[in-house]
C-alpha cells in the first residue's frame, strides 16, 4: 500500500511556473548554497515578487501532493526533500546539455531518499504493530500465554531486567520448565524472522538467514520482547507506554539496518 504510493509520485507534476517563479527557486537554492551563486537567472517582465511565499507554497504542495502519508512526510521534511525536487525543476529548464547527468543525479537521489522514507515508514508501522500485539498480550490470555507470561516474569527477574517488580502471575502452580518454555518461543519468533526474510527476499541464501539469526540473538532480540509484556503489565501512563513503543520499533529498526548488511 505504501509502496504504491511512492510509485505514483514519481510522475511529473504537470505544473507550469513562471520565469519570476523560477527565479525565486533559483535565488532560495543559491541562499542555501544548493545551487552556484553565478547560475544565470531568467528575464522576465515582472519584478520579482516575494519570493518567499512561493517557495513555502511549493514546499507544501510537493509535500501535499506527494502523499498523504503523516509519517513519510515528517521524514521527507527532515530531509528538505522538496528543495531537492525544486532543483530538478531549475535544471530541468535548462538549455544547458550538460546539465543532463547532474540532472540525473538528482532525480535518483531524489527517488532514494523518497524510497528510503517509505522502507522506514513501513517498518516503523510493522514494528508498532508488533509492540502492541507484546504490550498487550496479557490482556487476552489462553493457557498458554499465561504461561509464557508466568516464566518472562520469573526470567525478568532472574537476568535483572526488571526491578522492584512484583510477580503478578500465578507462579505458586508453576509445574512446568521456563527454560523449555522460553527456548521454545524463542525458536518460534526466529522461524517467524526467516519467514518474514524469504517473503522479501526469495533469493535469500541458507548462509545469510544464519548471520540475520546470528544478528538478531546478539542484539538480545527476546530480551526486547520479554521486557514489553512484562511492561504491559506495569500500569505505565501514555507518556511512557509512548517512550516504550518509540524504543521498541527504534531498536527493531536498527537491528533492520544491521541484518541488511548479511543480504549483501
Ligand atoms: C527498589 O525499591 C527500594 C525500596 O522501595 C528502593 O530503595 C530502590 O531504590 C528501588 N530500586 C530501583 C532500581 O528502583
Ligand atoms: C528444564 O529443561 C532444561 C532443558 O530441557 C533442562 O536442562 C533443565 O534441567 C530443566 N529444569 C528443570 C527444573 O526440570
Ligand atoms: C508519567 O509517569 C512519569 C513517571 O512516573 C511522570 O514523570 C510523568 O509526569 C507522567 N506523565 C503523565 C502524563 O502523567
Amino acid at each position: 500500500m505504501l509502496l504504491l504510493l511512492a510509485i505514483i509520485i514519481t510522475a511529473e507534476s504537470i505544473e507550469t511556473f513562471d520565469n519570476s517563479d523560477i527565479n525565486c527557486f533559483i535565488r532560495h537554492l543559491k541562499s542555501l548554497n544548493k545551487l552556484e551563486s553565478n547560475y544565470p537567472e531568467y528575464r522576465t517582465r515582472n519584478e520579482i515578487q516575494d519570493c518567499q511565499i512561493g517557495v513555502k507554497k511549493f514546499k507544501i504542495d510537493t509535500y501535499k501532493k506527494i502523499t498523504n502519508n503523516d509519517c513519510i512526510q515528517k521524514r521527507l521534511r527532515g530531509e528538505n526533500w522538496a528543495d531537492y525536487k525544486m532543483k530538478a525543476i531549475v535544471l530541468d529548464l535548462s538549455q544547458h546539455n550538460d546539465e543532463y547527468q547532474r540532472l540525473d543525479e538528482l532525480k535518483n537521489v531524489i527517488n532514494v531518499k523518497l524510497k528510503e522514507a517509505t522502507r522506514y515508514c513501513r517498518l516503523e508501522e510493522e514494528y508498532g504493530e508488533l509492540f502492541d500485539v507484546f504490550y498487550n498480550l496479557h490482556e487476552h490470555m489462553d493457557e498458554n500465554d499465561k504461561k509464557l507470561v508466568a516464566c518472562f516474569e520469573k526470567y525478568s527477574i532472574e537476568y535483572g531486567l526488571i526491578f522492584n517488580y512484583t510477580i503478578t502471575s500465578d507462579s505458586h502452580s508453576m509445574n512446568f520448565n521456563c527454560t523449555e518454555i522460553i527456548d521454545e518461543f524463542m525458536i518460534t519468533m526466529e522461524e517467524n524472522l526467516v519467514e518474514n526474510l524469504k517473503q522479501e527476499n526469495s533469493q535469500v541464501t541458507q548462509a545469510e538467514i544464519e548471520c540475520s539469526l546470528k544478528i538478531y540473538r546478539t542484539e538480545k532480540f527476546i530480551q526486547k520482547i520479554i521486557i514489553t509484556v512484562i511492561r504491559g503489565k506495569m500500569s505505565l501512563n501514555e507518556t511512557q507506554k509512548l517512550n516504550e513503543k518509540r524504543n521498541f520499533i527504534e531498536f527493531f529498526i536498527l537491528i533492520t539496518q544491521k541484518v541488511q548488511g548479511c543480504l549483501l
